[in-house]
């Protein structure tokens, strides 16, 4: 098959920025990809940063000003990872200027920024967006997926989205950007891990009927630059405990996002169990995915029991990789933007697709009424 050549630029060399630029080079493990991209542009404020792309050798514009980018009319699609006080204004900028967009979550700091960017989408139809995603690639997480769309559950009983981190665990750590509500949004830790919690729970239709949100701010100092203790207002735990609907019938859902839970390091965890049947994953044993059933065990009868499965390397593209082999989070990132580039062509097919501007518009209304709710929950009264 020849592929169809797609120019992509980047706006924000930071960690994220440099992660897509490292995916898009492992191209070639993809198998009839009806997309080739090449990585032509790269835009930060920062000159430093752009160092680090000297090595890739399809990159032939460098630019501190992004508007320069939007000017070049051989870039079909950019890739924007920046702050999120910033994603309005250059995700608006980039779909104004007609190109495509793979945007960064939480796809604008709060529901108002979010709801200007999807204006912005409804009225450029000719710019494709969607928002980012990783982590339901794992070929665990679309097993998951799969095994809940099949009917085997019956009727649910319960299901969980956690996306779990430590990294804040170390006080001394310096406060950030995304420690500080001014730049990261309100919201805290839901804007910066909301999205991976809900792609799942909203693909499969289980947009909340309602939300009761329990939130953490448990380092609320944090060291700057100087070395000085300064204010870190985000949330760094959240949990939504809400109300959802499965062809009918109401379950609850939660969706745990945490920067300070011992032990945990970029942890994504599905799990839904119903009447009938269950289904475990977590990216902490990457290969293995839990199926729950009945065994017949010998001189006892049928036993309930957990099995499990070893879930190989292949995702939702095919790859040169053994099937055998073990899938990571750069992996993830390449299935991602297979299926970006894919849908963006029409040629998504029923294969698993990236965030939706509804979609991610709709994490900014549940994050809202889960902040909410916390004004509203009771206090107990012992009598
Ligand atoms: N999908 C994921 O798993 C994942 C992981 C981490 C971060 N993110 C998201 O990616 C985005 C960026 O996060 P990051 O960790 O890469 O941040 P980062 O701070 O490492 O990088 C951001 C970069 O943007 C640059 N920048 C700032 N303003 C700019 C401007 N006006 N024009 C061009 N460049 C500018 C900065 O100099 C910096 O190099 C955020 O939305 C974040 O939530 C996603």
């Amino acid at each position: 098959m020849s592929a169809r050549e797609v120019n992509v630029a980047i706006i924000g060399g930071g960690l994220m920025g440099r992660e897509v630029a490292a995916a898009i080079q492992r191209w070639p493990a993809l198998i009839d990809h009806p997309v080739r991209p090449r990585l032509r542009a790269v835009c930060d404020i920062n000159e430093a940063a752009l160092g680090w792309f000297d090595d890739i050798d399809t990159v032939t514009t460098k630019v501190t000003d992004y508007h320069d980018l939007l000017a070049d009319p051989t870039i079909d699609v950019v890739y924007v990872a920046v702050r999120h006080d910033l994603h309005e204004r250059i995700y608006t900028d980039v779909i104004a200027a007609g190109k495509s967009l793979l945007a960064e979550k939480p796809f604008g700091i709060d529901e108002a920024a979010a709801a200007s960017i999807l204006a912005a989408v409804e009225k450029h139809p000719e710019s494709f967006v969607r928002c980012s995603s990783e982590m339901p690639f794992f070929p665990g997480a679309q097993m998951a997926i799969n095994y809940v769309r099949s009917g085997a559950l019956g009727t649910i009983v319960q299901a969980r989205n956690s996306f779990l981190h430590s990294s804040d665990l170390d006080r001394s750590k310096p406060i950030g950007w995304k420690r500080q509500n001014e730049f990261c949004g309100e919201a805290g830790v839901l804007n910066d891990l909301g999205m991976h919690t809900w792609h799942v729970p909203l693909r499969l239709g289980w947009a909340p009927e309602s939300v009761f949100g329990v939130f953490q701010n448990i380092v609320t100092e944090r060291p700057n630059a100087e070395g000085a203790l300064v204010e870190c207002d985000t949330w760094d735990n959240a949990v939504l405990h809400s109300w959802a609907n499965h062809e009918g019938v109401g379950f609850p859902l939660t969706t745990e996002t945490k920067r300070i839970d011992p032990g945990q390091k970029n942890t994504w965890v599905f799990e839904a169990i119903g009447m009938d049947g269950g289904v475990r994953f977590s990216t902490k044993n990457p290969k293995s995915v839990e199926v729950f059933g009945l065994v017949d065990v010998p001189g006892n009868g049928q036993e309930q029991a957990w099995h499990q499965v070893d879930a190989g390397s292949q995702s939702v593209w095919p790859t040169v990789t053994g099937s055998i082999f073990e899938f990571g989070f750069s992996d993830s990132i390449l299935q991602m933007w297979a299926s970006f580039l894919a849908e963006r062509e029409g040629l998504l097919g029923d294969r698993f697709g990236c965030v939706t501007p509804q979609e991610a518009a709709a994490t900014h209304a549940i994050f809202r009424a889960g902040m909410d709710s916390r004004s509203r929950a009771l206090p107990v009264n012992p009598r």
